[in-house]
């Protein structure tokens, strides 16, 4: 060992900057620049997946108000959370709980890491995925299965296909993610569809982390069923206030734990949480409250932002997939989509581009500039052609005033709302055709 050097664990000299942060921070840089001087450098953003909305009045204000408490708390969440969380569960989603069985944790991302860490056996993760679960197996040394997801089945999780699965798989306790409305495709699962899932899951003892994060922006709230409705003793529910609230950077999430378990689960938990970080911020806790308690302002609040998610997700996605060649999902929740250009790999190949991660750092390059994820970011195979979308590169809070004022009706006038008030994306959308353009 030389004087100078630190040694570093290898699991984590592994890691690196997951590619939806370091695309989002490349292009947030740009951005900064070309405010500065006059510049046609900027970039398409269809990479980092962040509401564009402002946070809640309701929330601001009540952090404000409860700026003053400056004291630790209990590592498992202030009771007044909990019991508002356990509330909200069971008003949107039948979710029969008690506050004890909720975990209040610094986002739902180190909730997932200690799901994971908690949990023994291996994961099982769908393909395409949102980025952030296999980095976290890997940092744990757990092993990871890749389960593929098809095109003709929509990318949803078939029940027969899970059993096959699961029959083909070492017999041990497993952990199944299940993220639902899906991050990069923007599929909403069915009560029907998520009831057969559940019996194959009980029938082989999975556990499931259903990772919901989205289910307030399903766009047809009425259709979002939580797996924790139909699987109540074998579901780890994760929510948060990152996605629907607009409220990332408060980092808080929370944890249903599944009714098996007793107590040992939960002290578990709280174990953990008192040995990593003690206890999350309790001004935020605080106000949190508000927002998981029964309140008209949140309700209008999540009616105006999904209804908005809808409109910008269409006309995106529908226009994406008017480019020859190119077929797009169409979301259903959350902001997000899977456009697949498998269509076109054989040219895309023979113009050098061998893998979806080459066709994503060449959407990147000058001088087209589009931002997306693409390729093994998203656990796609690398002879994949497909990227994610993220459909949230605009004025949010223009947006939002704007729907206030004159929400549109008809497909005509949510037309023209994206035009008036996201005309970045379409000239994205307008980027992408070129690009494909100069490789058939
Ligand atoms: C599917 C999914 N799960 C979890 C997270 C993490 O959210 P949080 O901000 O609560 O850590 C994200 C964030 O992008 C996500 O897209």
């Amino acid at each position: 060992m030389q004087n100078d050097s630190i040694l570093i664990q290898s699991a984590v000299k592994k890691m690196h900057m997951p590619e939806n942060l370091s695309i989002g921070m490349r292009v947030a840089e740009q951005r900064e620049k070309c405010k500065k001087e006059k510049c046609d450098c900027d970039y398409y953003g269809f990479a980092f997946g962040q509401s564009p909305f402002p946070v809640p009045s309701l929330l601001k204000r009540k952090l404000q108000e409860n700026a003053h408490f400056g004291g630790y708390v209990h590592p498992g969440g202030i009771p007044e959370l909990r019991e508002a969380v356990a509330g909200f569960y069971q008003r949107h989603f039948r979710i029969k709980t008690s506050a004890d069985r909720v975990i209040i944790g610094p986002g739902t991302k180190t909730l997932i890491y200690m799901i994971l860490n908690i949990l023994k056996g291996n994961v099982i993760i769908p393909s395409p995925s949102w980025i952030g679960y296999a980095p976290q197996a890997a940092l744990l040394g757990k092993s990871w299965h890749v389960l593929p997801l098809h095109p003709e089945d929509d990318y949803r999780m078939k029940p027969e296909k899970l059993e096959a699965f699961l029959t083909s798989i070492p017999k041990q306790q497993h952990l199944l993610v299940l993220n639902n409305p899906n991050n990069p495709t923007g599929v909403l699962y069915s009560a029907e569809e998520l009831e057969a899932l559940a019996q194959v899951c009980r029938k082989h003892g999975v556990l499931v982390l259903a990772d919901e994060i989205y289910a307030m922006t399903s766009y047809r709230i009425k259709d979002f069923t939580s797996m924790g409705s139909l699987y109540p003793e074998g579901t780890f529910i994760t929510g948060g206030l990152s996605k629907d609230r607009s409220a990332g950077g408060y980092r808080l999430g929370v944890c249903l734990l599944p009714s098996k378990g007793g107590s040992s689960i939960v002290h578990s938990f709280e174990n953990m949480a008192a040995a990593l970080y003690t206890s999350i911020p309790t001004p935020i806790q605080r106000a949190a409250v508000s927002v998981y308690q029964e309140s008209s302002e949140i309700e209008t609040y999540f009616q105006i932002t999904r209804e908005i998610h809808r409109i910008m997700g269409r006309v995106i996605s529908t226009s994406c997939s008017q480019i020859p060649g190119l077929k797009a999902t169409m979301p259903q929740g959350g902001f997000y989509f899977l456009l697949d250009l498998q269509e076109l790999k054989e040219a895309f190949q023979k113009n050098g581009l061998k893998t979806s991660n080459q066709l994503g750092a060449a959407l990147l390059d000058h001088p087209h500039h589009i931002a997306v994820v693409a390729g093994d970011a998203i656990m796609l195979p690398p002879d994949r052609f497909g990227v994610r979308i993220a459909f949230v590169d605009y004025d949010g809070e223009a947006a939002y005033h704007h729907y206030q004022k004159k929400p549109p009706v008809t497909e005509k006038e949510e037309l023209a709302f994206v035009r008036e008030t996201a005309p970045r994306m379409l000239e994205g959308v307008e980027a992408i055709e070129k690009f494909v353009r100069q490789y058939c």
